[in-house]
C-alpha cells in the first residue's frame, strides 16, 4: 500500500456523460437520440430544459481538459454518443463523430490523463427506438456493431472500457417508470429491456476480445444500493431481500455469473413479466466475463413490507429525518463499504472501480469567485474514507470516479441539480472551481493522505 492508504497507480478520476455535457446535438453529423426526443415531451424535464447546449463541451473540451489537468486527475470517465457515430443507429458511419472522440482521446493522453470510456450512457439513437429500442432483441447486435467500430477506432489508445452505464436506469426508468427516455411505462417491457441490455453487454465484451485481444480492460458500470430492512421484523427483512434481488442481484448476477437470481426470476415468471431468454443467452453471458466491475454508488435504500408494492411486496421508506442531498438521497457513506463487501463476498472478490459517486447540493451561487460547498466535501471525504477502509479489508478497488467533473444536464431534473466540483454558469458557460475542486486536487496530490 502506498502512502495515503490507496494503492500505487490508483485511478483518481472524475466522470461525465455525453448527453449531459456535450451539447451540439445537431452538429458534426450527429443523429437524433432518445433524449433529444424525450426533452421535447411537455413536463418531462424540469423547467423545460434540454441537453441541446448543456456544458457546450463539444466546443470547450480543450478548456475542460485543462481543468482536469489542474485538478491532477489521472483518469477521466467519458461516454461516447452512439448517434454521433451511427446517426441512424446502424448502417451509415459518421466519420466526423469518430474524429471528435479521437482528437479528444489524444488530448487526454497528452495531458497524462487515462481515458475511461463508456459506450452507452443512455443516448440511444432515436431510429433504433423507433424500431423497438431496448425491448427489441436486435438492438443488442446493433450495439455490438457500434462497439466493434469504436474498439477498432480507439482501442489502440483507450485501455479502460465500460459497455453500459446503469442498465437498471436505462431499463426501469426508461421503459418501466417512464421518467427517463424513451418514457415508456410498462414493467414487462422494462424487464425485457434489461435482458436485451445484458445481451448487448456480453456481445460487446465478445467483440472487444476479438478486436483488442491484448490491450486494455473492459467492464460495466452498475448502480448499486445496499438494502437495509426498515425494521428488524421478519417481513421487512424479507422485503430487503427481494429489493436487493430486484435492484442489485438482477443486474450483478447475469454479468458476474451468467445467471439470473432464482428468487426474482421465479417471481417474474409467476407474474408473467419474465424476459424472453433463449437457451444460448446465458452461455453468452457466462462466456464473456468482465475484467472489472464498475460500481456507481450514491445512496442506500430502506425497504419495508407493503402490499402497495405489488407482487414484489415492498416499498422504500420515506425520509425519517436522515441527512439527504439536494436530490433527497440519503447520505450514508458506510453503504459504500457495505455494498463493496457484498460484491466481494458474492462474486469472488473481483477487481472493482467506483465509477460514480458524488452529491448534488444547492450551490449555484458564485460569491467572490467562490462556491462554498463544504457539504459536498464532507460527502466525498466520508465516502473516500469508506473506500479506503474497503481496500484495507481486501476489496480490490483500483479507481474512484467522482460524479461529476462539472455541473451538467441532470436528466429529468435538467439544470436544477448540480453535482459538479466545477461550477458551470449555463448562461455564460463560465467554469469556476468550487471549494471541493481544490480539496479534491489536494486529495489526489497526496494519494488520499489528506483525507
Ligand atoms: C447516475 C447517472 C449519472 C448522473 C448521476 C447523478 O445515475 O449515471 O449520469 O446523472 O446519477
Amino acid at each position: 500500500m502506498a502512502a495515503g492508504g490507496f494503492p500505487k497507480g490508483f485511478l483518481w478520476g472524475a466522470a461525465t456523460a455525453a448527453y449531459q455535457v456535450e451539447g451540439a446535438v445537431r452538429e458534426g453529423g450527429r443523429g437524433e437520440s432518445i433524449w433529444d426526443r424525450f426533452c421535447r415531451v411537455p413536463g418531462a424535464i424540469a423547467n423545460g430544459d434540454t441537453g441541446d447546449v448543456a456544458c457546450d463541451h463539444y466546443h470547450r473540451w480543450h478548456d475542460d481538459i485543462e481543468n482536469m489537468r489542474d485538478l491532477g486527475l489521472t483518469s477521466y470517465r467519458l461516454s461516447i454518443s452512439w448517434p454521433r457515430i451511427f446517426p441512424q443507429g446502424k448502417g451509415h458511419r459518421n466519420g466526423k463523430g469518430l474524429d471528435f472522440y479521437s482528437v479528444l482521446i489524444d488530448a487526454l493522453l497528452e495531458a497524462g490523463i487515462q481515458p475511461a470510456v463508456t459506450l452507452y450512457h443512455w443516448d440511444l439513437p432515436q431510429a433504433l427506438e423507433d424500431a423497438g429500442g431496448w425491448t427489441h432483441r436486435d438492438t443488442a447486435s446493433w450495439f455490438a456493431e457500434y462497439a466493434a467500430c469504436i474498439f477498432n477506432a480507439l482501442g489502440d489508445r483507450v485501455r479502460l472500457w465500460m459497455t453500459l452505464n446503469e442498465p437498471q436506469c436505462a431499463a426501469f426508468l426508461g421503459y418501466g417508470e417512464g421518467i427517463h427516455a424513451p418514457g415508456k411505462r410498462d414493467q414487462g417491457a422494462a424487464i425485457e429491456a434489461s435482458h436485451v441490455l445484458f445481451r448487448a453487454h456480453a456481445l460487446a465484451v465478445q467483440a472487444y476480445r476479438q478486436v483488442s485481444p491484448t490491450h486494455g480492460r473492459i467492464g460495466i458500470a452498475i448502480d448499486v444500493h445496499p438494502m437495509y430492512p426498515y425494521s428488524d421484523g421478519i417481513s421487512d427483512r424479507e422485503a430487503a431481500r427481494v429489493a436487493d434481488g430486484r435492484t442489485n442481484r438482477w443486474f450483478l448476477d447475469p454479468v458476474m455469473k451468467g445467471t439470473y437470481p432464482e428468487d426474482i426470476l421465479s417471481l417474474y415468471v409467476k407474474n408473467k413479466v419474465a424476459p424472453r431468454v433463449e437457451p444460448s443467452d446465458m452461455d453468452l453471458l457466462k462466456g464473456n466475463p468482465v475484467d472489472f466491475l464498475g460500481l456507481n454508488y450514491y445512496f442506500p435504500q430502506r425497504p419495508y413490507a407493503s402490499d402497495a408494492g405489488g407482487f414484489l411486496g415492498f416499498q422504500y421508506a420515506e425520509n425519517r429525518g436522515w441527512p439527504v442531498t439536494e436530490m433527497g438521497w440519503e447520505v450514508y457513506a458506510e453503504g459504500l463499504s457495505d455494498v463493496m463487501a457484498q460484491v466481494r463476498r458474492d462474486y469472488d472478490n473481483p477487481v472493482v472501480m467506483i465509477t460514480e459517486n458524488g452529491a448534488a447540493y444547492a450551490d449555484e451561487r458564485v460569491v467572490d469567485g467562490q462556491v462554498q460547498d463544504d457539504d459536498r466535501i464532507e460527502y466525498l471525504a466520508s465516502h473516500l474514507s469508506e473506500a479506503r477502509r474497503a481496500i484495507q479489508d481486501g476489496v480490490k478497488l483500483e479507481g474512484y470516479f467522482l460524479w461529476s467533473l462539472m455541473d451538467n444536464f441532470e436528466w429529468s431534473f435538467g439544470f436544477s441539480r448540480r453535482f459538479g466540483i466545477t461550477h458551470v454558469d449555463f448562461h455564460t458557460q463560465n467554469r469556476t472551481w468550487k471549494k471541493s475542486a481544490a480539496w479534491y486536487r489536494d486529495v489526489i496530490a497526496a494519494n488520499g493522505a489528506a483525507l
